[in-house]
This record gives structure tokens, C-alpha cells and sequence, in this order.
């Protein structure tokens, strides 16, 4: 959500801290820590006191929903939840409906397969556009044959079930639909022709047998989360995509291949036996050209979607874009990793409210940034620093394996390791407050935290093999987003009381029996300031997770840490968007 939809000034912190400070100390849960421990983490703005109690004090008005097991959705009394779209389904007027023995040519005029991030554009209070990522497919539903024998169109229709579907949509008698007639309706799949922008464009590590100019790449798939931008723009990122790379004979792998998990085998895809780019023995590049995030303008469908190098080549998970005090695009970029980093991107250009058309490349040019976090043992806040990654500076150099500007960005988790960035237990989504003033970032889980000797435990990540997950936010010094510092706290650390009655298994206090969840990944705010909480987790609902049931989507007020149960999801499904 852009900050711009609603800047009405948010209440700050300080019930929030009283409320932690209280019930830490009740669960023995910071040992030696007393109030002072938490207090005043977030001072009050005179802003924000001048208009305290101006505001609804209860942001969550819904009666909350039981954990379920069942096999469908469940929302609270009064709510309704209803099927839009489908894996499959046409989005034109003449393509074929849906079959599983659909092919390739089908598929790229089908909706994609299994859905994630997701931007609503509106253009009218009964039009809007709809941007969905399509992440990747499941083989025994894709196929009439579960994949036992992918062929190329196979292959080819697994290509054109990934990427991002726009839809247009339409409000006719109350209710949402698409138009099949929609003149922005598009399919976006991993073979549509893209162009590499900003600093590693261009670059030798991008020139390819197909692409001598290291710039023109097809497609884009594996598109986890997303983000947009106050010109307009969609923005999809490309998590894992070393999951689709292997060799058809031996290859030596590289440090940096193994960095970013590229091995000899796919998970199961099969493009490598019938697209070359994907075949290792063949081309030793085409990896570099994926991990980006890309900027897309869902109301042109004939323009080409960018890759966008400044802001670095990771697992990405969303991109949380806000404008800056002072102008500049900030964007905080999670990669979802064990043992990986935390990112901030912040353009060199401003921007200007008043020439969107100005607007089109900030994000071509700008410096990244990587988060160090810092804190006392037992504590659940602290102190924090961005760390520039720039070639030439914070040892960013030749003798230490970065030859120029570009390759900072191609292995920016290499830059990350040199500069003294935190490990961090699986950054996925990332979402600023309407108010500007803070930033949450989920952390889903990590069993390698604390076991694996290159992830210790730190202030940040304090819980060993952390299975439940925990939210973290930061406040930029200054209200900045362009400050090289800020203050963290843990927002709540997941966990199940019910299981583990005391320690850092039971989670923070604004866990209880009733909200229990694990695995916390998408988040966003609505423009009132409630933080929206889905899961992707484990829904055995037995051992660490009984009482857990399936993935689940919460409501929380930030400003007392309220956490509701808003949605339960079927068996199996994720719950994101
Ligand atoms: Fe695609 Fe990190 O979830
Ligand atoms: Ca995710
Ligand atoms: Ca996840």
C-alpha cells in the first residue's frame, strides 16, 4: 500500500512497550530484563500525541475465529470469502477454458498457477486492475501425467503457468469479477522478453549465447512477493530461482553457485531438458539474469517489464516501497534465506508528485544498503545500522572478489557477508506503517539458528531453530528511511503456550492460546494502520503445532499488540496476497 492512500497521523508506541514490559516480566521471559529493559522504545511524536485518543482506540472489530483443520476457508460472523479467479481459468474473451491436458498455447492465455503477492490497481469505484504472482506449478496437477514424462510443450506450459497474470476487473451487482474483454488483460510467463536495467546491465556475467548485449532477458518466474510504486508500477520478485538450473553432464560449480543454491539438479521442472538457457553444460550465465525485482506497468500491455539490478540480485520476497521525507524511494527488500539478510534500497533521484512520467526510472540508480543489527542477550531490542554496499567502499573491493559496481549487485549476498551483515532467520515480507514511522519484517522460521556454526543466535534472532517465527520492526532515527541507523524491537515472537507454558517456545504475551500461529510471512497494513498477518507454516497441528491448525491470516493492532484470527485456509494452501 503506498503511504500516500491515507497520511493520517497514527497513534505511537508507548501502550504497546507498557504492555510488554508487563507481561515480559510475568513469563520470566527476558531474564534480568525489567522495564526499563523495553521503555520508551518508541517515543512519541509531538505529532502523534497531539492526536492521541483522536483516533478509533479498537482497530479490530471482528469476533476472531477458532484455529480449523477443515478443508476450506472460515471467516469471522458477517464476512464473506468468495473465489475470483483460478489457476487456468481464461483471461480472454476466446481462449480455452480450463483442462489439465491444456497446452502451452492455452496456458499463456490462462490464468497462472499458484498465486502469491498481489497489487489491486483501482481505476474507478467499479473498475480496477489486478496484478498476480504466479510462483510456480505443482507437477501432478499441471500434467494428466503428474510430470513422469515432461515433454518440451510440457515444459513450455510450466513456463507459461509462472510469472504474473493482469486482469481487469469489474464491480457488477455488488460483487468483484474479471473481464474477459479487458483491454490490460496479460500474461507475463518466464519466456516474455524483458530488459536488464541499472548497473549490472549490461555486464559480462549477463551476456549469454542467445544475448550478446547482457540486457534483453526472457521472462521472469518464481515471482514470490511484490510491491508498487506511487507512479503506478507492479513489482514482482524473483525468489527461488535456482530451482530450475541443472546440467545435462558434470559441471563445476562455484562458490557463488552454491551461495545462491544452484546444483547440477532442478526440483523436478524438466526445463533444462528442453530449454538450453536452463542447461548448465550449456550456459554458465543465464542464472545471473534471475533474483531481480521487476517493474512492470500493468496499464500498458505492451510494454516491456525491467529488471531492476540497483536493487540487487537475491531471493527476493517483497519489495515495501516508501517516499521518503525528503524524496527519495526507499525500499526494504527481505531475501528469504536461512542465515540471509535484510536490504534497503534508496533511489538518487527523487520523486516528484507532480510528473509521474519523472518518475519511471528511480529505481534504476541508487545505493543498497544491508541491516546490522545490534543488542544485549536476553534483550528483544536494539540498535541498528544499514551498511552500504558500494563498490570501493566497506572492503567492496578487487583483492576481496568484487571487480566492479555490477558484481556487488550480481552477489550482493557475497557483499552482505563482507560488509558484516546480520544473519537473519528467513526475511520474507516487509510492510511500512501508513504513518511512515515504522517497519515490520516477517521472519518465518529457521532450524538451522543456533545449530548451523554460521548462524548463531544474535538480539535479532535470539531463539534456537526459532520453529514458530517472529515479526521485527525498526524506526529509521529521525523518522529518516535514508539514515544510516534505527531502533528495533521483536513485535512478537510466535510460539505455542499451550505446548511450552514458559521461555521463548511460548512466545511474546501478545500470543495466548486462542491466536496461536507459526511461520509468519505476508504482511501489510490497511490504510487505518492494522498490520494483516499470513502464514505459510506448518499445519500438522500435532507436537510444537497442536492447536495451530491450518495457515491462517491475523489482524494486529500495532499500537497495542493485539493479534486477532481473522481467516483459516484449506488443507495444504498458504495464505498470501
Ligand atoms: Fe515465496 Fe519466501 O516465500
Ligand atoms: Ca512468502
Ligand atoms: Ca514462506
Amino acid at each position: 500500500m503506498s503511504k500516500h492512500e491515507d497520511q493520517r497521523p497514527l497513534d505511537a508506541e508507548p501502550e504497546f512497550n507498557r504492555f510488554i514490559d508487563a507481561a515480559v516480566s510475568r513469563r520470566g521471559f527476558l531474564r534480568g530484563a525489567g522495564a526499563a529493559g523495553t521503555a520508551a522504545f518508541f517515543a512519541a511524536s509531538p505529532v502523534a500525541q497531539a492526536v492521541a485518543g483522536a483516533m478509533d482506540s479498537k482497530l479490530i472489530g471482528f469476533k476472531a475465529i477458532a484455529a480449523s483443520t477443515s478443508d476450506t476457508i472460515n471467516v469471522p460472523a458477517g464476512y464473506k470469502a468468495d473465489v475470483l479467479i483460478s489457476w487456468g481459468d481464461p483471461i480472454f474473451r476466446n481462449a480455452p477454458a480450463f483442462s489439465q491436458k491444456s497446452n502451452s498455447a492455452a496456458q499463456e492465455r490462462q490464468f497462472g498457477d499458484n498465486n502469491d503477492g498481489m497489487t489491486f490497481f483501482p481505476l474507478s469505484d467499479n473498475r480496477a486492475v489486478l496484478a498476480v504472482n504466479n510462483e510456480y506449478t505443482n507437477n501432478e496437477y499441471l500434467y494428466p501425467h503428474q510430470g513422469k514424462s515432461i515433454t518440451a510443450d510440457d515444459a513450455r506450459k510450466s513456463q507459461a503457468a509462472h510469472g504474473v497474470s493482469i486482469v481487469e476487473l469489474e464491480k457488477k451487482d455488488g460483487k468483484w469479477q474479471v473481464n474477459l474483454d479487458g483491454k490490460l488483460n496479460r500474461r507475463i510467463t518466464a519466456f516474455t522478453e524483458m530488459e536488464m536495467t541499472g548497473p549490472a546491465a549490461g555486464h559480462d556475467l549477463l551476456k549469454t549465447k542467445a544475448d550478446s548485449t547482457g540486457k534483453k532477458i526472457l521472462g521472469t518466474y518464481n515471482n514470490c512477493a511484490n510491491g508498487q510504486t506511487p507512479w503506478g508500477t507492479y513489482l514482482t520478485c524473483e525468489e527461488n530461482f535456482n530451482g530450475y538450473f541443472a546440467a545435462t553432464s558434470p559441471v563445476e560449480l562455484s562458490a557463488t553457485d552454491k551461495r545462491y543454491g544452484i546444483k547440477d539438479k532442478d526440483w523436478g521442472y524438466d526445463w533444462f531438458k528442453h530449454d538450453k538457457r536452463f542447461d548448465l553444460a550449456h550456459e554458465r550465465n543465464e542464472a545471473h539474469r534471475f533474483g531481480w525485482v521487476v517493474e512492470i506497468d500493468p496499464m500498458d500491455p505492451t510494454s516491456t517489464p525491467k529488471k531492476r539490478s540497483a536493487l540487487g540480485r537475491f531471493k527476493h520476497e517483497n519489495a515495501a516501497l516508501t517516499v521518503n521525507n525528503n524524496g527519495h524511494v526507499v525500499v526494504y527488500l527481505g531475501d528469504d534465506e536461512r542465515g540471509e539478510h535484510l536490504y534497503k534500497f534508496v533511489s538518487k533521484g527523487k520523486y516528484n508528485p507532480d510528473n509521474q512520467a519523472a518518475n519511471r526510472d528511480l529505481l534504476e540508480e541508487g545505493t543498497l544498503y544491508v541491516a546490522k543489527f545490534d543488542g544485549t542477550e536476553g534483550k528483544l531490542d536494539g540498535t541498528g545500522q544499514w551498511l552500504e554496499l558500494t563498490w570501493g567502499k566497506n572492503g567492496l573491493t578487487p583483492e576481496n572478489g568484487f571487480p566492479d559496481a555490477a558484481s556487488v549487485m550480481i552477489f550482493a549476498r557475497e557483499a552482505a557477508t563482507q560488509v558484516g551483515a546480520t544473519t537473519m532467520d528467513r526475511p520474507e515480507w516487509v510492510a511500512v506503517h501508513p504513518g511512515n514511522e515504522y517497519v515490520f519484517c516477517t521472519l518465518t522460521n529457521n532450524k538451522y539458528r543456533g545449530v548451523k556454526e554460521s548462524q548463531p543466535l544474535n538480539p535479532a534472532n535470539p531463539r534456537t531453530k526459532n520453529p514458530y517465527g517472529h515479526i521485527i520492526r525498526w524506526a529509521p532515527t529521525g523518522g529518516d528511511h535514508t539514515a544510516d541507523t534505527f531502533k528495533w524491537d521483536i513485535y512478537v515472537m510466535a510460539g505455542n503456550p499451550e505446548v511450552h507454558p514458559e521461555g521463548l517456545m511460548a512466545g511474546t504475551p501478545n500470543i495466548n492460546k486462542e491466536n496461536m500461529f507459526n511461520s509468519p510471512d505476508g504482511i501489510g497494513f490497511d490504510k487505518a494502520g492494522r498490520l494483516w498477518i499470513q502464514t505459510d507454516g506448518k499445519y500438522s497441528n500435532k507436537d510444537n503445532f497442536a492447536g495451530m491448525g491450518n495457515n491462517q491470516m491475523l489482524c494486529s493492532d500495532p499500537k497495542t499488540g493485539e493479534i486477532q484470527r481473522f481467516l483459516t485456509g484449506p488443507i495444504a494452501c498458504e495464505i498470501t496476497g
